[in-house]
């Protein structure tokens, strides 16, 4: 396999931390840490994994990071009085409630509790809603602000061109093409979003120059449905049976990778593409929150 056309994000993603980490030692010489607190509610297991690189990550770049782990029975009440705490604590500057919550526990309830200013996942409505009116003073959402960070940084030219999102979810989906939408450099580009509801999705994929896949289906994404040279970002993690895999499962994307990298123009490896990014994303937008509550 040519490793020609692999958009690789672990080399990017690190690029990202070192001006983060440069970023937090500035802001430690004018006397302020930057602060970063994780809130995770019962044991999912990937979000075990998710929370500890994210913990890991920060400490290397210098920015001071607590979890709270609370019990699957915590009841919404309690988790939003931790979050109000949080948001008054002038040394946190950045607030991550883990997903998915258990069942009992509204998200829209929590991600709209936590301060705009401490929205570091971009969740908040008030973030949402800037990112949709192209405000560039609010939090954008860590994944779709990564591919896009992915798509600059390997030169991939946006305006005007035709982008195919697969996937209308909040967390990916929706603010995904709000950003590619936009006007102005780096976006611009001519963005359809296709669902559960689209009527065959292959003939859209067809078109795309950018195809970004982000529905949570393993390998959906086959040769077919992509046209030579096509730029192709796969943000899926899914977990599919696998007797050969050590516990007899392992992870894929939402693209046929083996079948689709060779006729790409360029391609995410997945694992190590998207991924990383989603953790530069996050830990850049911490330091600049907490940048902006220093001034
Ligand atoms: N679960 C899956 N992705 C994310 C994310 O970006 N942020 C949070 N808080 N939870 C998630």
């Amino acid at each position: 396999m040519s490793a020609g056309n692999l958009i690789d994000g672990r080399s990017i993603a690190e690029q990202i931390h070192q001006e983060t980490a440069q970023r937090v030692a500035a802001l430690k010489v004018r006397g302020v840490q930057a602060g970063l607190v994780f809130v995770r509610v019962g044991e999912d297991p990937a979000s075990k994994v998710y929370v500890g690189m994210k913990e890991k990550t920060s400490e290397r770049l210098g920015i001071a990071s607590r979890t709270h782990v609370l019990a699957a029975t915590t009841t919404e009440r309690q988790l939003l009085d931790l979050i109000r705490q949080l948001n008054a604590d002038e040394k946190v500057h950045g607030i991550l409630v883990q997903a998915p919550l258990p069942k009992h526990i509204s998200e829209t309830n929590v991600f709209s509790t936590v301060a705009p200013n401490k929205d570091v996942d971009g969740f908040h409505p008030v973030n949402v809603g800037k990112l949709l009116l192209g405000d560039t003073t609010g939090f954008r959402p860590c994944t779709p602000a990564g591919v896009h960070e992915l798509l600059i940084r390997s030169q991939v030219v946006t305006e005007g061109v035709e982008v195919v999102v697969l996937g209308r979810g909040n967390i990916v989906g929706k603010p995904m093409a709000a950003i590619l939408m936009q006007k102005g450099k780096n976006a611009n580009a001519t963005v359809t979003i296709c669902h559960s509801g689209t009527k065959d999705i292959s003939t859209h994929c067809r078109r795309a120059d950018i195809l970004i896949a982000a529905l949570g289906s393993p390998q959906f994404v086959k040769a077919d449905m992509v046209k030579p040279g096509t730029v192709v970002i796969d943000v899926g993690v899914n977990r599919i049976p696998d007797a050969a895999a050590k516990g007899g499962s392992r992870l894929v994307g939402d693209v046929d990778f083996a079948a689709v990298q060779p006729i790409a123009g360029k391609i995410t490896p997945n694992p190590g593409g998207v991924g990383p990014m989603t953790i530069a994303m996050l830990l850049q937008n911490t330091v600049r929150a907490a940048e902006l509550m220093a001034i």
